[in-house]
């Protein structure tokens, strides 16, 4: 058997960061290592990341920011293998990179040289990567060291160990499908529903009109139940897009409102003191100092206070700098798969042992990266969530 060209210790669906990471640990540990992938290129998550430089880790990781099921989940593997773990991956091989806001770190020059770093570690290790080949079959055998028999192309497989590094299907476009999830069900592992995540969230109703702001952004704070994120909002032609955005979308759930602080950085008395400082001022006037002037008028507009402040009462100015401080929207939907950066959701962590990431039903079944029910913020978490327990895996197998 140790002969049989088209038998391996481990097999790896997916050629993605989590897939390309866990094969290239259990290659250099000296696993015969197959990654099998339908598109014809690795990583191109990676390769459209962070405007093409590929926001690569975030130094900030911590289990606190990251969403699951099980918010204990991903300690075990996020604390094996940390953010400096990947720097110093990445300064081994000479590639540069700056920090740029919260920690974020991205490629001095282009996130291809994260992918052919991956591509270079899995494959001088010995792992075989088969690129543009559909997987037709998935069998569990349980026969000895032979435990899963994958059918691809022309060919047909078996090895010991199975890991499912398939992603999420946000994205389609690219190649992203569901394919973890029809392989969870086929081996009865649960699933927690799959929804899109750090996406835009689109308007209707009444608030269709502040689609007319489309290309206005500012800095927000934006809420939705307890969580809170502080950063740019972006009004968009279908409602709203930008960090904050995007960020608080992961935890926005159909039917809540998400409110805005158009003036996080002003005191609640803000207004009362422009009117004692400068009563000649129209409240439009006192938004402009502030806010883009589009996004000033559309929401002095809405406030419905005229004329100079000074003829306006307190007891209206202040009530005016609440609105503007939890402005309610009331998104009717998000865009979807379509344009989700994240899949959050996935295969429930329940059914992994968090260390290796192994089913705990099926042995030598493993799930690991965005497939699986952990999702991390926008700024370099997804991807260290990817390194980290696909090295966990790739530790395992
Ligand atoms: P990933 O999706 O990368 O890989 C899965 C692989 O499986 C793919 O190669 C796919 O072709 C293959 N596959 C799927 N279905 C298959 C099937 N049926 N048969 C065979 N193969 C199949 N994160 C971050 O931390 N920083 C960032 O800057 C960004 N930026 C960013 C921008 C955009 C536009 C998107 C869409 C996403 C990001 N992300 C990000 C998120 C990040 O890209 C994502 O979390 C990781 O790529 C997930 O890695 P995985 O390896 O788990 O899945």
């Amino acid at each position: 058997m140790a002969d049989d060209p088209n038998h391996y210790d481990a097999i790896i669906l997916g050629a993605g960061g989590a897939g390309l990471m866990c094969a290239g640990v259990a290659a250099r540990r000296g696993r015969r290592t197959l990654v099998i992938d339908h598109a014809d290129a690795p990583g191109k998550k990676i390769l459209i990341s962070g405007g093409g430089r590929c926001n690569f880790t975030n130094v900030h990781t911590a289990p606190d920011r990251f969403l699951s099921q099980n918010p204990h989940f991903a300690k075990s593997a996020l604390s094996r293998y940390a953010p400096q773990d990947f720097i110093d991956l990445v300064d081994g091989y000479g590639i540069a990179w700056h920090e740029k806001t919260l920690g974020q770190l991205f490629c001095d020059g282009s996130a291809r040289q994260i992918v052919d770093m991956l591509m270079t570690a899995a494959t001088d290790a010995g792992a075989e990567i088969a690129l543009g080949k559909s997987i037709r079959d998935v069998t569990h055998i349980d026969d000895g060291d032979r435990r899963f028999r994958v059918a691809f192309g022309l060919r047909t497989v078996t090895a010991a160990s199975l890991v499912i590094a398939t992603g999420g299907p946000s994205i389609p476009k690219i190649g992203a499908t569901g394919f973890a999830y029809d392989l969870a069900r086929q081996f009865r592992l649960k699933i927690v529903e799959p929804r899109p995540a750090l996406v835009p969230l689109t308007l209707g109703g009444r608030e269709v009109l502040f689609r007319e702001l489309s290309g206005v952004s500012a800095e927000v704070t934006a809420s939705c139940g307890k969580t809170s994120f502080r950063e740019a909002a972006l009004f968009t032609h279908r409602g709203l897009s930008g960090p904050a955005i995007l960020q608080i979308s992961s935890y926005w759930r159909s039917g809540q409102s998400v409110a805005i602080d158009f003036l996080p950085a002003a005191n609640d008395d803000w207004l009362i003191e422009e009117k004692r400082a400068r009563p000649r001022v129209g409240i439009r006037n006192a938004l402009a100092a502030r806010l883009p002037d589009r996004l000033a008028a559309t929401l002095a507009d809405r406030i419905g206070i005229d004329g100079e402040l000074a003829n306006v009462p307190d007891r209206k100015l202040s009530g005016a700098a609440t609105r503007l401080s939890r402005w309610e929207f009331s998104p009717n939907g998000s865009e979807g798969f379509a344009k989700a950066e994240v899949t959050a959701g996935g295969i429930d962590t329940k059914e992994l042992s968090s260390k290796p990431m192994e089913s705990r039903r099926v042995p030598g079944l493993y799930a690991i990266g965005e497939a699986v029910d952990v999702t991390g913020w926008l700024g370099g978490y997804n991807f260290q969530w990817a390194w980290a327990s696909g090295v966990a895996a790739g530790e395992a197998l």
